[in-house]
Order: C-alpha cells, then structure tokens, then sequence
C-alpha cells in the first residue's frame, strides 16, 4: 500500500522505529491542549501524535478534531492526529469518511477473540480505504478512561505472542500490547511490567517484517502511562515502544492548576496559564521519550 509512506502517523512512528525514540501522544480535549502540545514540539523540535477520546467527538461534533488537524497542517513539525479506543464500528465508519484523522484505533477489544479480530479486518479495510491507517489492541489493557465507553469492568488479558501473528494478519499498522500496562491508576504499587512478555512480541514483529531494514512493518504503542517514572518510560522506549500515549502524566499540573486558581484567576489568565503547564509537561516528556530535536 503505496500511500501508507504519505501517512503522517505512519511516516512519524517509522522514523522513530529507525531512530529508537518514542513519539509523545497526548490526548486532547479542548483547545488550551492542542495549543500546548504544538507549541511543546515547536520549541523542542520533536514529531507529535495528537489524540483525541470518542467523547471529543460527540462532544464538539467533530470541531475539535479539526481545530487539530488546522494545527498539525499549520505547524512547523511532523504531527499527526489519532483516534484513541475507537469502540464503536459505526463510529469508525462514519468518522473515517468524514474527518481528517490520519490514524485510528479500531478498539474491538471489548469482543471475544475471534468476534474481536473479525470485526478489526473488516475496519482496517474500511479505515485503509480512506487511507488512515490503523492500530489495535491484542489482549485486554486493564483499567478505563475518562471519555471512552465504560468498558472498565472488563477483565484484563496479557497479550500472548500468537495473537500478535493474528492481529498482524488484520492489516494493522500499530499494535498496542497488554504487557502488565493499565489504563487509569497503578494505585501504591506502581506499574509492575512484564519486559519479557514485551521482548516476546517485538521479536515476533520483527520474524514477520518484510523489509530488512526496519525491525518490523508494525509499530508498538505503549498505553497506560500514568505515573511512569522516567527509567521505566525509557526501558519501554528500549523494548521497541515507538508511540507513547499520554494522558494525566503530562496534564497533572494543568489539573492542579484548574483547582487551586478557577475562584480567582481571569477567564483569559486561567486559559493561558493553563496552556503553559501542559506545554511545561509535555517538553519534558519530548525530552524522556528521546523525541526532542529529531524534527
Ligand atoms: P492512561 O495513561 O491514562 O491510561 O492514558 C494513556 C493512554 O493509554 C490512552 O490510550
């Protein structure tokens, strides 16, 4: 597929592969975020993924996603715009004809296996067609999000390196693993990974990669994030993780800034204050994830 070498997402996380940095991939909900995040890559001169939740678009009806796409079009770095946990098939179809998302995440993972991996070919086609290509989940990431359906109580499920060779089948570009990663909260005990487990399904990405060049035609994305120290980011990093999903780890001071300063600040000093201490943690994670200076 010739136009996937046009693909922003595609283009961006293959550069990275090559490079062996990650690509810092918050999410966005609502402008203050995009602003952040762009002028974040501007000033380090790093590739950027911009995501957003489903929510984002029931909420805005699509606006938001185009007020990032303008950004990404308009911005002097490498960006590209995401779709995270997309659930619904419908969804799926309709935003992929209808909005400028270069990737999305075909997220069957609530549906047993076989219904799972079904419904993710037929999407790909589908999300192929409109030339956006496509990550999904093998296994079940534990936990759940705010802005994506309330699919939480669902067991997680490790992803085993014979559902890679399944998943890989489907037409995927990214593959997210379950690997001791949880979405939401690690609680007091942190986040315990399985780095073998990680190891395992590199490996079987790179025994299916056709071309001798790049360890392998489908890129790792690393979810559940939160609370990651800096060594254990960077060892994902190692593992082979090229697209690092970002939520509360670079928006926890914008958070705290929202609750200490709503009764006194300005509305206009609330939005740009705001603005900066996302931009502050996102700079930082440019520089964790080895991303800085590589655009
Ligand atoms: P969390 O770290 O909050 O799970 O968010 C990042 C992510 O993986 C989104 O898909």
């Amino acid at each position: 597929m010739e136009w996937k070498k046009d693909n922003r997402t595609y283009k961006i996380l293959s550069d990275a592969e090559k490079g062996g940095y990650g690509v810092v991939a918050p999410i966005a909900y609502n402008i203050e975020c995009i602003l952040a995040f762009i002028r974040a890559a501007e000033a380090k001169r790093a590739p950027l993924i911009i995501q957003v939740f489903p929510w984002a678009l029931t909420y805005s009806d699509g606006l938001l996603v185009h007020a990032a796409a303008k950004a990404a079009r308009d911005a002097s770095v490498p960006v590209a715009i995401h779709l995270d946990h997309a659930q619904d098939a419908d969804l799926i179809r309709h935003v992929a004809a209808t909005l400028p998302f270069d990737s999305i995440m075909v997220d069957m993972s609530h549906y047993e296996m076989a219904e799972n991996l079904a419904k993710t070919k037929e999407l790909v086609a589908f999300c192929n067609a409109h030339r956006i290509c496509t990550e999904a989940e093998p296994g079940r990431i534990e936990g759940g999000e705010d802005g994506i359906a309330d699919t939480a109580d669902l067991e997680g499920a490790l992803t085993t390196p014979e559902q890679v060779d399944d998943f890989v089948a489907t037409g995927i570009d990214f593959l997210a693993p379950a690997f001791g990663n949880v979405h939401g909260e690690y609680g007091a005990r942190g986040p315990v990974l399985e780095y073998d487990r990680l190891a395992a399904i590199r490996a079987k990405l790179s025994a299916g990669a056709s071309s001798s060049k790049e360890a392998s035609n489908v890129r790792i994305v690393l979810h559940g994030t939160n609370d990651f120290a800096e060594d254990v980011m960077k060892r994902c990093i190692q593992g082979g993780c090229s697209k690092i999903n970002v939520n509360k780890l670079v928006l926890d001071d914008y958070l705290v800034y929202m609750k200490t300063q709503a009764a006194t600040a300005s509305l206009t000093t609330f939005m740009e204050e705001g603005t900066k201490a996302i931009q502050k943690l996102m700079e930082w994670q440019m520089d964790v994830t080895g991303s800085a200076g590589k655009a």
